[in-house]
C-alpha cells in the first residue's frame, strides 16, 4: 500500500512538471528570441517549433503587416536580409534599395525562401557558426500560423508554452495608413490572449504606443515596455503607470568590473520597486562580448543580478541552467 502512494504522488509531481500548467510569471523565464534561433533561421515556424521542444517558458513574434493587413512574424520591415526577395521580386524596392514587407501580400510574401540572417550589401552571414545560409526549405508565416502552431504542441505535449508579440515599428506602419497594433490585439483576443492570465507578454519600443495599448485600447494583457537607449532607463516610474514589465538591453545593467567582478547599476533594483518585471534582450552563446563564458553571462545577469527572465538565442542553454538553480 505505501509503495502505491509513493508510487502515486511520484507520478504527480511528475506530471505537474511535465504539465506546467500554472501562470509562471513570478518565476524566472526564458524567452526563445526569434525562436531557437541559435540553431535554425529566425522566426521560422521550424524554429519555433524547436523551442517548444526545448521548454522555453514564452516564444517570441516580431510582427509586421503585409500589403493585405496580415500579422506577419519577422524581424524588420525590411524582407532583404533574411528572405531571396532580390532574385524574386527585382523590380519591387523602394528608392532607398530596401525591398519592404508591406509592399507585398501574403500570397506573395509566401513564395519568397527565409534564410539565415544575412548583410545584404555584402551577402555575407551574420553568425558564421549558425545555420548555413540558403540551405533548406524555410518560409514567412503569420501570426495567426504560429499561434495555432504553439497552441496546437501545447495540446498534443500537454504544455502551456506562452507567446511574447512584439509590435514593430507602430509609427512606420502609421505614416503606411495601418494600424498595426489594432489588427495584432484582435488576433490575440481571438485566440484566447486578453489578461495578465493568458500566457502572453506583449512588447513594444515605442513608449507612446505602449501606454495607448493600455490607457486608450484598455488591453488588459501584461506589457512589457523595451528600452533601447541609456536615458529611456530614467523614465521608469512612467513606465510603471502602464506596464507590467520592461525590456532593457543588457548591458544597461552591468556597471563596472571591479577585482574582476562585475557590479550593476540600479536598474533592476528600481524596476522592481516600482513592480516591474526586467526581461532584458539578448543572451547569445555565440556572442559573448564581456563575458568569458555563457555560464558566466547566466550567472551574472539571472543570478546575481537578479533579473526575472531573458530573451535567448539559446533557450535550451538557459532552460538547463535554472533547472540547477
Ligand atoms: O524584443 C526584445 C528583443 O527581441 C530585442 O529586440 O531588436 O531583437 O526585436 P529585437
Ligand atoms: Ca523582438
Amino acid at each position: 500500500m505505501k509503495s502505491i502512494s509513493v508510487f502515486l504522488i511520484g507520478l504527480l509531481l511528475f506530471s505537474c512538471n511535465q504539465t506546467k500548467k500554472q501562470p509562471i510569471m513570478n518565476q524566472k523565464i526564458v524567452i526563445a528570441h526569434r525562436g531557437a534561433s541559435g540553431y535554425l533561421p529566425e522566426h521560422t515556424l521550424e524554429a519555433k517549433a524547436m523551442a517548444h521542444a526545448m521548454n522555453a517558458d514564452f516564444i517570441e513574434q516580431d510582427l509586421v503587416l503585409s500589403k493585405d493587413d496580415i500579422p506577419i512574424v519577422i524581424h524588420d520591415i525590411y524582407l532583404d536580409d533574411v528572405t531571396d526577395v532580390t532574385t524574386k521580386f527585382i523590380d519591387r524596392k523602394r528608392n532607398d534599395n530596401r525591398y519592404y514587407v508591406i509592399d507585398f501580400t501574403f500570397d506573395e510574401l509566401k513564395t519568397l525562401s527565409v534564410t539565415e540572417r544575412f548583410n545584404p550589401k555584402t551577402g555575407e552571414q551574420f553568425y558564421p557558426n549558425r545555420f548555413p545560409k540558403n540551405k533548406g526549405n524555410f518560409k514567412l508565416h503569420s501570426l495567426q500560423e504560429e499561434i495555432e502552431l504553439i497552441q496546437g504542441l501545447n495540446k498534443s505535449t500537454s504544455k502551456n508554452i506562452g507567446i511574447y508579440p512584439e509590435i514593430k515599428e507602430p509609427e512606420f506602419h502609421r505614416k503606411e495608413g495601418k494600424n498595426l497594433t489594432k489588427i495584432v490585439l484582435k488576433v490575440l483576443s481571438d485566440y484566447g490572449y486578453k489578461t495578465k492570465k493568458d500566457q502572453c507578454i506583449l512588447q513594444c519600443f515605442d513608449a507612446k504606443e505602449l501606454e495607448r495599448i493600455r490607457k486608450e485600447l484598455q488591453s488588459e494583457l501584461f506589457l512589457v515596455q523595451l528600452i533601447e537607449f541609456p536615458e529611456e532607463t530614467k523614465q521608469l516610474e512612467h513606465f510603471a503607470t502602464y506596464a507590467d514589465g520592461i525590456g532593457p538591453y543588457y548591458k544597461q545593467i552591468l556597471s563596472e568590473k571591479i577585482n574582476d567582478k562585475f557590479t550593476f547599476t540600479s536598474l533592476v533594483s528600481d524596476a522592481h520597486q516600482l513592480g516591474l518585471k526586467v526581461h532584458p534582450y539578448t543572451f547569445r552563446a555565440d556572442s559573448l562580448d564581456e563575458f568569458s563564458s555563457f555560464e558566466e553571462m547566466m550567472q551574472t545577469l539571472l543570478i546575481d543580478a537578479n533579473i526575472d527572465g531573458c530573451f535567448t538565442d539559446f533557450p535550451d542553454l538557459v532552460v538547463n541552467f535554472l533547472k540547477d538553480e
